[in-house]
């Protein structure tokens, strides 16, 4: 497929709330999570903790998310690359 198209941290980082629309990184990957937001299985509140930055900080404390099923839903809502 063609190439994601290229955003710099600041970019992502204006995407933090659900009006402005929640994109997170993950790696060197950008992801529009908005969509995920009211599915997610630990909370509304804890998902948005992360909005316009990394997941990793997050993820080193709930490790849970370093597995395979949760890193197929993350992929889905990628939408470009840091
Ligand atoms: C649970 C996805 C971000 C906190 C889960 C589960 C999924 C998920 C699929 C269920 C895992 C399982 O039971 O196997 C995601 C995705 C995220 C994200 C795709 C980002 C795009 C976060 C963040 C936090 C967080 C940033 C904390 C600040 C939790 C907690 C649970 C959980 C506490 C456990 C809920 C429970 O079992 O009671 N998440 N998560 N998540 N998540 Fe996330």
């Amino acid at each position: 497929g063609p190439p994601f198209p290229v955003f710099t941290r600041k970019e992502v980082a204006r995407h933090n709330s659900q009006a402005s629309r929640v994109w997170v990184t993950y790696g060197s990957d950008v992801f529009d999570i908005t969509d995920f937001v009211e599915a997610h299985p630990g909370g509304k509140s804890k998902i948005l903790l992360a909005a316009g930055g990394a997941l990793e900080p997050f993820w080193a404390l709930y490790a849970m998310h370093k597995q395979e099923h949760v890193l197929e839903i993350l992929r889905g809502y990628k939408v470009g690359e840091l």
